[in-house]
Parts: structure tokens; sequence; C-alpha cells
């Protein structure tokens, strides 16, 4: 399993770092015998296994209980476990319980949304020996502030703006970063101004490293198609002809054979 120094030393190597989300026992199992390096256990959960519009839906207790899953599931994998909405905004007693409780599920470390307001908390977390990876760009936490899912740091000011906080979220302790629907010079650009790793989503080629959600890389999600995703599988149109193989031998009675019975 890495650590966070593995994180550090693989961007010094120039060595990709890769990431997939992860929120089941089952898929982390198999995540846990491939060669990528670490999961998140993404608010995204509140979309792909809840099937909520967006991201704010998500809580700590069911952050904690995808947590938990996972982490029985990728027993040699590095867990960040993702703070759901406003869950790191609400005053340092709760927030701490928060942290706790994604920690104590499993996770090795915790991701939060922003730069602003939470510089402070990003240092008592990381002397409190939690590791904290940042997330700037498309923030999906923030859908109604920015107006809508749009490509952030189009702009001089709002890519400025974007490499500041960057180096502030660096200079609180965060020990990565995650990119999400930069334009690709610029995520280049602040990856390369960064000591610690990005890790991109929609943010080009130049990004220390990939995330991508699980169920769009293997193509199990037919309404989603950003421009971002690669689907490595059309995972959606093999499980259901599986399935439909399956129906139509239990109907022809094919199915259970003489192996299959007691
Ligand atoms: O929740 C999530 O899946 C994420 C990734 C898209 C980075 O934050």
């Amino acid at each position: 399993m890495i650590t966070i120094c593995d994180f550090q030393k693989k961007k010094a190597a120039g060595e990709k770092i890769t990431m997939v989300t992860c929120y089941d026992y089952t898929s982390a199992a198999i995540v846990n015998k491939t060669s990528i390096d670490c999961i998140l256990v993404g608010d995204s959960l509140a979309m792909t296994m809840h099937g909520f519009r967006d991201t704010l839906a998500a809580t700590v207790e069911m952050m904690a209980l995808h947590t938990a899953a996972v982490s029985r599931g990728a027993k040699n994998k590095f867990i960040i476990g993702d703070l759901p909405f406003l869950s790191y905004r609400s005053g340092l007693n709760e927030n701490m319980a928060a942290v706790q409780a994604l920690m104590q599920a499993g996770a090795h470390a915790v991701k939060l949304e922003g730069a602003s307001g939470n510089a402070g908390f990003i240092a008592h977390l990381v002397h409190s020996g939690v590791p904290v990876m940042g997330h700037l760009g498309l923030t999906p936490q923030f859908v109604h502030q920015l107006g809508g899912y749009k490509v952030q740091g189009k702009t001089e000011d709002s890519a400025q703006r974007l490499l500041d906080e960057a180096l502030s979220l660096e200079a609180a302790g965060c020990f990565a970063l995650v990119l999400e629907c930069v334009p690709a010079p610029l995520a280049a650009k602040i990856s390369k101004k960064l000591k610690i790793p990005t890790i991109g989503i929609g943010a080009g080629a130049g990004a220390d490293g990939q995330v991508l959600v699980f169920q769009d890389l293997l193509g199990l999600n037919t309404e989603f198609k950003p421009k971002f995703v690669k689907k490595f599988l059309n995972g959606a149109e093999l499980f259901a002809s599986a399935l439909e193989d399956y129906a139509q031998a239990v109907k022809t009675e094919e199915f259970p054979a003489h192996e299959h019975s007691f």
C-alpha cells in the first residue's frame, strides 16, 4: 500500500498517480487486485450509489458506511474519504467528529473542497495526524454558488485565483490536490508550481495523476457523458446482456442445470 510519502516520491520521479472512486465492498475487492494507487470514497456516491441529482445529499453517516465497506474490500489500498457538504464548515467539534467518523471507518486521509476559509482547519487536521487532500476547480459541492457544472479558471483573474488557492492549500499542509475541470494549460502550470502532486479530472495530461469515477470509466452510467470521461468498458451493455442471458436461461429451463443442483 502506498503512503502519503509515496505521493511526493511519485511526483518527484515523474510517475503518474492513479486514483479511482469506489463505494462498495465488491468493487473495492476488484480495485484491490489492480495496480491503481489509491481509492477515493467520493461524495459522488450520493449520485452513483443513491441516485441523487448532486453530491449535496451525501451525509457523514453515508460516507462512513461506504468507507467502511471499501476498507474491508481494499485492504492494500490507500483510501481517501470525502468530507461531505458542510461537514467541515460547521464548527471545530462537529468538523472533527466528521473526520473521526471517516478515519475510524478505515480512511487513511480525507478530502475537502475549496480553499477559502479552510486553511486553519486543514492545518489543525494535519497537526492532529490526518492527511488532507484538497480539491479545487469545479468543486461539485459549490454547484449552486458556481451557477452549474462549468469549467473553472478560464479567465486570467480566475486562473490566478486558482493558482493562489492551490498554493495556499499546499502551505496549509495538503499532501495532494484534486483539480477538476480546469483548462489543461492551467492545470499543467499549477502542477509545475506546486511541490505536492495534483490529481486531475477533466484537467488534461499535465496533472501529476488522474482520477475517474468507477461507474464512468467502466461505462456503467449511460446517462452521464462528459467530455473528460473515457469509457474503458461498455459495462452497462455487458451487464444487461448477462442479465438477459440469465433471464432467458431460467425461462428455457437451461438454468439451473445438473451441476448447479444438490
Ligand atoms: O466525489 C468524487 O467522486 C470526487 C472526484 C470526482 C474527484 O470528488
